[in-house]
């Protein structure tokens, strides 16, 4: 008798040896030694190999059958400690659904070629691992958010006024040939909409035209934004490290497998549980200063400033309180030292660096257009904006998550390039 049904390779390696058995999927690899020709099929839940003799139906198209291919193999499970998982499949039928070309990725290619074939490399176990903890973080995301009383809400990515600084934008030319910008940040629009549902977050692509080309910037990047009236920074800081943790939790929790194929030690991510280490932008510079670093009170931190800094703990930390000219003008000042603002980054610790950056916003209309035109812009381009301080205004807090960022400090990650399957950077816009 032979199975009917193909069913998931996870679940054939559980069956007990002997049994009938369907999987279907693509070669991973194949070794053809004329008698027994060896089909290791992937499926999207695990690998298995089977072994094809001259006994067996098709034999023939097991020999020619190439990497790649998409297949269908049915036969006799039995136990053979040298496969992967433990378990062969004593081949009985092979079909080939569709035959492979010759497979371009090869063990010795370029990190270039990979990237210029990225619609084909998604298919390597290294890139399934990691979209699987990105499917975990992005849904633990939503749980968290929900389950703590935030509405999701949809912004709109054409704008017409830059939020973090025109030196990014990407201009595109609209309908009628007037010029607009693909959003930086849904931060104003979530802004707009606390004044009904008070805690909204959002999940969308940020576009930024960064020059730089670093381990962790993106043209295009995810970002999972929230905004909540009647919170001030601590209240803001609290439910960042409670939604990281909480997402951290959950990839522990369902790929341990994933996180070992890729060599990630989740030693450091189990350490990570609220509260977080706070420490001041004056500290920082302390820090970097004792460490030999040319810095002085007043510079931003760049990635060298933060890796130094991110040695310094093992699990993610808090900067607070930095300089007004080093944020982004909407920024409130601090009332009690008004040289720095209420504003914080969260840093990923193993020298990942800045993944959160948020804090309270301002909300009085005259300090508001005070610090506008104080940051040399025009007040006229951030009308609608500014109505928000004059219809009911409130304290109010919010933070933006680089997601991509995220998901390459929990995976471990080289480049920010493998945490999503088609990076967009100042290099690449292909596949
Ligand atoms: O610190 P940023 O620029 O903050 C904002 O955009 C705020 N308006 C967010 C808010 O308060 N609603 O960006 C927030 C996060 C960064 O910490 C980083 O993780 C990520 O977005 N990010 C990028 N990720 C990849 N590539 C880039 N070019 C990024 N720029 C920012």
């Amino acid at each position: 008798m032979t199975a009917t049904n193909p069913i998931p390779i996870r679940e054939a390696l559980k069956l007990q040896p002997g049994q009938e058995v369907k999987v279907r999927g693509w070669v991973y690899r194949r070794r053809d030694l004329g008698d027994k020709a060896f089909v290791v099929v992937r499926d999207s839940t695990g690998i298995i190999q089977s072994v094809f003799t001259p006994e067996s139906k098709s034999h023939s198209e097991a020999r020619r059958v190439t990497v790649e291919s998409s297949v269908i193999v049915s036969g006799k499970l039995r136990e053979d400690p040298r496969a992967p998982g433990g378990k062969e499949i004593q081949g009985e039928e092979l079909v080939i659904v569709g035959l492979a070309e010759n497979f371009p990725i090869r063990r010795d290619v370029s990190r270039e070629f990979l990237l210029d074939v990225r619609h084909l490399a998604v298919r390597s176990r290294k890139m399934t691992a990691v979209l699987k903890i990105r499917h975990t973080a992005f849904g633990a995301l939503h749980e968290w958010f929900r389950e703590n009383g935030y509405y999701e809400v949809q912004c709109p990515m054409f704008v017409s006024a830059a939020v973090e600084g025109g030196a990014t934008l990407f201009p595109v030319k609209y309908v009628d040939e007037s010029t607009v910008y693909l959003t930086q940040s849904s931060q104003f629009y979530l802004e707009a909409l606390i004044y009904s549902l008070e805690k909204v977050y959002t999940v969308a692509p940020s576009f930024r035209a960064e020059k730089s080309r670093t381990r962790r910037h993106l043209t295009e990047f995810w970002h999972a934004e929230a905004e909540a009236a009647w919170v001030g920074l601590d209240g803001i800081l609290r439910v960042e490290e409670e939604l990281v943790s909480h997402i951290v939790r959950g990839v522990l929790e369902r790929n341990r497998e994933e996180l070992a194929l890729l060599g990630r030690d989740t030693e450091k991510l189990e350490l990570v549980e609220p509260p977080f280490p706070r420490i001041s932008y004056d500290k920082a510079i302390e820090i970097l200063q004792s460490r030999g670093l040319n810095i002085s009170w007043g510079d931003d931190l760049g990635a060298d400033e933060e890796r130094v800094l991110t040695m310094e703990f093992d699990k993610p930390f808090f900067l607070y309180g930095f300089p007004e000219k080093v944020k982004a003008f909407y920024h409130k000042n601090d009332p009690s030292r008004p040289e720095v603002t209420l504003s914080a980054d969260l840093l990923a610790p193993e020298g990942y660096g800045e993944i959160i950056g948020g804090g309270e916003r301002i909300e009085r209309l005259d300090e508001l257009v005070a610090k506008i035109k104080r940051f040399g812009l025009n007040p006229e381009d951030y009308r609608w904006y500014l109505d928000l301080r004059k219809y009911g205004t409130v304290p109010h807090a919010g933070f933006g998550l680089g997601m991509d960022r995220l998901v390459m400090w929990i995976a471990g990650l080289e480049h920010i390039v493998d945490s999503l399957p088609f990076p967009r950077t100042v290099a690449r816009t292909y596949p």
